[in-house]
């Protein structure tokens, strides 16, 4: 099994970008514990930021035939992008999408999420957590569904 962990726009800067709001780890760290979960749960890991949403349509494109499942942070653009939306669809694989912080908790035009649409789940509000919880229901979730 292989899973796609997908890192929207800003991202990049985790640890140095508001750690108030989204604690200081880095990317870089995030990435390195998704890979160690993996190895502990037999599903290979690939990783991909991008600031560019054209860069994040084309890599989800590109992944259709060779990942399982997709874990994703579409960061800004889960409030903004239809096309995310279409693109997530468009591939027929489940879909986890993530956050550090609780966007519902926040401001008001944080609280709704084009990807929600095309999750199997949400997990929010737990920082590094909530990428390890939501790869970890996505491998249930995919295992499930093949028995
Ligand atoms: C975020 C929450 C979004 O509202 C925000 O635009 C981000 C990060 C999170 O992980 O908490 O860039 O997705």
């Amino acid at each position: 099994m292989r899973f796609a962990v997908v890192h929207g726009p800003n991202l990049n800067l985790l640890g140095e970008r508001q750690p108030d709001v989204y604690g200081d780890v880095t990317l870089e760290q995030v990435n390195q514990a998704l890979t160690e979960l993996g190895g502990e749960l037999s599903v290979e890991v690939e990783t991909f930021q991008s600031n560019s949403e054209g860069a994040i349509l084309d890599y989800l494109a590109s992944i259709r035939s060779r990942v399982d499942g997709v874990v994703i942070n579409p960061a800004g653009l889960g409030h903004t992008s239809v096309v995310l939306l279409d693109a997530l669809l468009a591939i027929s694989l489940p879909v986890v999408e993530v956050h550090l912080s609780n966007p519902a908790a926040r401001e008001a035009f944080r609280r709704h999420s084009y990807v929600s649409s095309a999750a199997v789940g949400v997990v929010a509000g737990f920082g590094l957590d909530s990428y390890l919880s939501g790869f970890r229901c996505l491998t249930n979730y995919v295992r499930r569904s093949r028995d």
